[in-house]
């Protein structure tokens, strides 16, 4: 389902573990707000268990942003439940490609993405998200791409 603002606390809930461990990039509640239509959750019990964004960057291409599941509820299908809402949204609204960067790439490979070297990763993604990521720019994050 698609969040209100009234879920971002809930949201930087789920989110803030893997933001510690520098999995996913810290984005503070105003730039959530900012972006909430691009969010994709599922809840249970009145908490937030899986998330993730489409971030359109041109004509063509978006980004999977944010993807994930309280470790509780991991390996239960719901992140692929949250790729399947992103990518329907994705080809409704006409994108072509969409891109990841990932230390998790065999679930997106599962999912049809496959691996791009680093250097085709568009200049809109290095310039505006790597360059506030704390491992830039040293990343092992694997670039994956899919055509939709
Ligand atoms: C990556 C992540 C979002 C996947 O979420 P998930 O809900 O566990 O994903 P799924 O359950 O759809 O699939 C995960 C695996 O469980 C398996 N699985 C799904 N349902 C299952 C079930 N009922 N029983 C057993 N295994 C199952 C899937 O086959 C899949 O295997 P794979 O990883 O080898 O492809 C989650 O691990 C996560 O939050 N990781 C930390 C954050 C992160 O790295 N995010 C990616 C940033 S881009």
């Amino acid at each position: 389902m698609k969040p209100t603002l009234r879920d971002i606390p809930l949201m930087q809930e789920l989110l803030s573990p893997f933001v510690q461990d520098g999995i996913i990039l810290q984005r503070d509640a105003d730039e959530i707000a900012t972006n909430i239509r691009s969010y994709e959750v599922i809840k249970k019990d009145n908490q937030i268990i899986a998330i993730g964004a489409l971030h359109i960057y041109s004509q063509t291409l978006a980004e999977i942003r944010s993807l994930a599941v309280n470790s509780l509820y991991q390996k239960q299908g719901f992140g692929a439940q949250i790729m399947h809402a992103l990518e329907q949204e994705a080809r409704n609204l006409g994108v072509k490609s969409l891109l990841v960067l990932t230390y998790q790439s065999n679930f997106f490979k599962r999912l049809g993405f496959v691996e791009i070297p680093k250097e085709q990763v568009p200049e809109h993604k290095v310039w505006s998200d790597c360059i506030k990521c704390r491992h830039f720019p040293n990343c092992n994050e694997i670039s994956l791409i899919k055509t939709i």
